[in-house]
């Protein structure tokens, strides 16, 4: 997207023209736990006041975390509704709740993980990752685009993933559900660009939230018998061995994305997590595509103790980094 459209002074939801000088009205999904929550949270704390948020979340009964948060700004510049991204019905009726359906910022953040080896996944399990990330998605955008094209201004932020530039090891589905995400996206944003709209894709690495227990803990539930024994061995002693070290050594906060999002104006795609950087520049380093896989595969199954290693004093790196930056702060 040229730089004149995409990039707006002064952060990701700054104002076009005078007319949008009012207070933004956004969406977002999945506000029940994590960058959903946290980033809902943030921009109704927004100093200048420049945001109406809806945090909505699929299931009402878990919204005390999010109140708890949001504090004083509920019912103020916080309002919380329901939304399921898997229905039409709970979708159209969120919208329609909202004064003149007004959305200018679209923030599709709900999402699922799916992690182990396909033989032991159902297709059903499989749909549902799918209809939960891409079609969640798609879901939205056929109710909000068109009011957005009509008033020739919107942003529609995608929470998408690194995983959406580069598959790893043990996510076959949930890659291909976040490569979906960024090829339909990639697609809109030529449409887009004609009705002035501005597309994101936010591209985080690890991040620390509910979805890594959840994931994790499902993969420790899995029913392996499906798979052969070193598939199975490779899932338990590899995969699942290194996945709490990963998300300790390279993992964000939600908060931190939340506050890259607001603070930055992101550009069409934006990943968050610079440590991650290397891994997602070597699958545009080779056009071939072989580097990435070779280099993954080297990683996982060659050099493990070096990756470990590495992962590990990355780990020492950040602790030493946020002592020293603590030590420098005013103590409250
Ligand atoms: N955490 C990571 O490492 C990471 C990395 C890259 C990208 N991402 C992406 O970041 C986004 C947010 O994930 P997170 O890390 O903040 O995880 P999270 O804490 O698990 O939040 C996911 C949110 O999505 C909601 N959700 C799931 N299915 C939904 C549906 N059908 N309708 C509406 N909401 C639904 C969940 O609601 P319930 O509480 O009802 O389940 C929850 O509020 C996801 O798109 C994820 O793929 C995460």
């Amino acid at each position: 997207i040229p730089q004149s459209v995409a990039k707006e002074p002064g952060g990701c939801c700054s104002y076009r023209n005078s007319e949008e000088m009012a207070r933004r009205n956004v969406l977002i999904t999945g506000c029940s736990s994590g960058i959903g929550l946290a980033l809902a949270v943030k921009m109704a704390k927004d100093e200048q006041k420049r945001f109406k948020v809806y945090a909505t979340m699929r299931n009402l009964a878990k919204k005390e975390p999010l109140e708890e948060a949001a504090g004083q700004r509920l019912g103020k510049t916080l309002e919380i509704k329901q939304l399921d991204v898997c229905d039409e019905q709970s979708i159209k009726a969120c919208v329609n709740s909202i004064p003149d359906r007004r959305i200018d910022v679209l923030v599709s953040n709900a999402g699922m993980g799916l992690i182990g080896p396909i033989e032991c996944q159902t297709i059903e399990e499989m749909k549902t990752v799918m209809d939960t990330n891409f079609f969640g998605l798609v879901r939205l955008l056929k109710e909000i685009l068109p009011d957005m094209k009509r008033r020739k201004s919107g942003h529609i932020v995608i929470i998408s993933s690194v995983m959406g530039i580069q598959g790893i090891l043990f996510n076959d589905v949930y890659a291909a559900s976040k490569f979906a995400v960024e090829g339909f996206c990639e697609s809109l944003a030529i449409q887009a660009l004609k009705f002035k709209l501005q597309l994101s894709l936010i591209e985080p690495g690890p991040v620390v939230t509910e979805f890594e227990r959840k994931v994790f803990e499902d993969g420790m539930k899995m029913d392996l018998s499906a798979a052969d024994k070193e598939t199975a061995e490779m899932f338990t002693n590899i995969y699942l061995k290194n996945y709490k070290q990963i998300f300790q050594s390279l993992g964000q906060s939600a908060e931190d994305v939340a506050e890259i999002i607001l603070a930055e104006n992101p550009p069409f795609r934006h990943q968050t997590n610079t440590l991650y950087t290397p891994m997602t520049t070597l699958k545009y380093a080779d056009p071939n595509g072989d580097l990435p896989i070779d280099i993954f595969y080297k990683m996982v199954f060659q050099h493990d103790k070096v990756f470990s290693a590495s992962l590990n004093f990355i780990k020492l790196l950040r602790w030493r980094s946020r002592k020293s930056f603590d030590l420098g702060k005013p103590s409250q």
